[in-house]
């Protein structure tokens, strides 16, 4: 690593390297990356302390007119520099070759962060920029400025380098900043209970700034805090945390018909996750919504998740876990929260609701994850190629399964289907015994006759939050095609003791 990672950047080890490589790069011609990802990751965070450690430009952008971000650009270089004479630049090539001319004698990070915004007040700004790095342009050649093109706006940043886009494949770095999962995110709230870490998980996510700013670093003393913390920061209304969950949409410029955005929003916190279900909630038509889901898509706080055993069946979820707690526990009683003193009365009278709207499905998700990026492949009996849910009929009982968990393996060559590695069921607050082992081998025999998927080394698996009754650990000890997976091992720990 040539730019060295100050102390205070907790992990982000992926993300700093890449950045590293990027900035440090010896090699002659100005370079173009790109950094994107939702609101409040730490991109700004990243890119700053990247700027500092490498004696780097940083140019934040806001809300402005042309002119203005042209004068605050100039007043900035100017600052930086401190030239002769301050500049004054006329137009913006005149800005982004001066930009360029940073890298003139070293390899130089430039960032341009809150990129969007300019590009909304200056439209051209993507074709002034592709003119300065063309091939053998003077600018390109001359220096080794490594200029970085941020933004949190994904219908914006992904445009950019899309399509008919001048920037299109002009970037040597495409870095997208995600929230931390389930385990970093434990870690940088310091806590070491898995079942406090999964509800604290369920409310702020892995948006490593609701633990900074947001609450200034007010984290749970342990199991039994939890519940006086939740009251004490994200139902207070004097944290800014309070305000977030409606704060995220009022922020992105594309969201102006607020209302509608947050109806949107409470038919898939309350569990309407189809398009149908959505705009049914919505009172509306299914194509007066299609716009709105795509925005929220495009700014990453809701995403599509297909079925992965029906086609077109595709249902919606909330990425940010603020934004299910929201909508779930506070808009339902936010004229209550917002007088003080009233958040204990809400938040006792919201148990079921939490468990419910929020816990239950976050838990699912969080077992989601982790088999695809922690479960080890040899009990999985693979590598996991992707990881979802599904629906599958049962026409004999007149019925159809829910599977929380589906996991599909990579197909042996000259074998078109592709493996079914596991399915498995979730459940945060039930001890799980033998009866749910049978759901699962039941479905497990209707996705056989399905014939989708290759199910012959099908693993059950059951994630439980509360533990798994002696009947249940019997059958598993003595059945290697069925795993029980406790909290503890969804945080790294070893698999529950059969
Ligand atoms: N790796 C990290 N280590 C420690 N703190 C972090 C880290 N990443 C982010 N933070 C905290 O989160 C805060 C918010 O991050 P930042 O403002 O950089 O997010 P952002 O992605 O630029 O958001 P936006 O899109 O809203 O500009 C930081 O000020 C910092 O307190
Ligand atoms: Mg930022």
């Amino acid at each position: 690593m040539v730019v060295k990672k100050p102390r205070e950047v907790f992990d982000r080890d992926f993300e700093w390297s890449a950045l590293d490589r990027f900035i440090s790069d010896d090699e002659p011609g100005a370079t173009l990356g790109v950094v994107s990802g939702r609101r409040r990751q730490g991109k700004t965070y990243l890119l700053e302390a990247a700027c500092q450690a490498a004696d780097g430009f940083y140019f934040g952008a806001t809300e402005a007119t042309d002119t203005e971000s042209l004068a605050r650009v100039s007043s900035a270089l100017t600052d930086h520099l401190s030239p002769v004479s301050p500049f004054h630049f006329a137009d913006w090539a005149e800005a982004v070759s001066a930009l360029l001319d940073l890298g003139r004698h070293r390899p130089a990070p430039v960032v341009l962060d809150e990129f969007p915004y300019l590009v909304k007040a200056v439209p051209e700004l993507p074709s002034v920029i592709q003119q300065a790095l063309r091939p053998f342009g003077s600018a390109r050649t001359g220096t080794r400025a490594r200029l970085l093109l941020c933004g949190s706006a994904f219908s914006v940043m992904g445009r950019l380098l899309t399509g008919t886009a001048p920037l299109r494949g002009r970037a040597g770095l495409e870095l997208v900043v995600p929230p931390l999962d389930h385990q970093l995110a434990a870690r940088f709230w310091g806590i070491t209970d898995p079942r406090l870490a999964v509800k604290v998980n369920a409310i702020v996510g892995g948006t490593p700034a609701y633990r900074r700013e947001f609450i200034r670093g007010d984290t749970p003393n342990g199991p039994d805090d939890f519940d006086a913390w939740v009251i004490r920061t994200v139902l207070n209304p004097e944290t800014p945390l309070f305000r977030e969950g409606r704060y995220l949409l009022a922020e992105e410029p594309d969201m102006r018909d607020g209302a509608l955005y947050h109806s949107v929003l409470a038919a898939v916190a309350e569990g309407h996750a189809t398009r149908g279900g959505i705009a049914n909630y919505v009172g509306r038509k299914a194509t007066d919504i299609a716009h709105p889901i795509n925005v929220l898509e495009g700014a990453g706080l809701i995403t599509r998740e297909a079925d992965m055993f029906r086609d077109n069946r595709s249902t919606y979820r909330i990425a940010e876990p603020l934004i299910t707690f929201y909508h779930a526990v506070m808009r339902p009683a936010w004229s209550q929260l917002e007088r003080p003193g009233n958040a204990t009365r809400v938040w006792r009278a919201s148990g079921e609701r939490f468990s419910t709207k929020v816990l239950g499905p976050h838990f699912e998700q969080v077992c989601r994850a982790w088999v695809l990026s922690h479960a080890d492949p040899g009990r999985l009996g693979g590598i996991p190629a992707s990881v979802g849910r599904g629906t599958i009929n049962d026409a004999p009982r007149k019925t159809a399964h829910e599977v929380d968990v589906v996991v599909t393996g990579i197909p042996d060559s000259g074998c078109d289907a592709a493996p079914l590695l596991a399915i498995g069921e979730a459940k945060w607050g039930e001890v799980m015994g033998s009866r749910h082992l049978e759901r699962l081998r039941r479905i497990k025999s209707l996705l056989g006759a399905h014939g989708r998927y290759g199910t012959r080394q099908t693993k059950l698996m059951c994630f439980s939050g509360a533990g798994f009754t002696d009947g249940l650990r019997e059958l598993a000890a003595d059945d290697d095609g069925v795993l029980l997976i406790g909290v503890g091992e969804l945080y790294g720990g070893a698999p529950a003791p059969s």
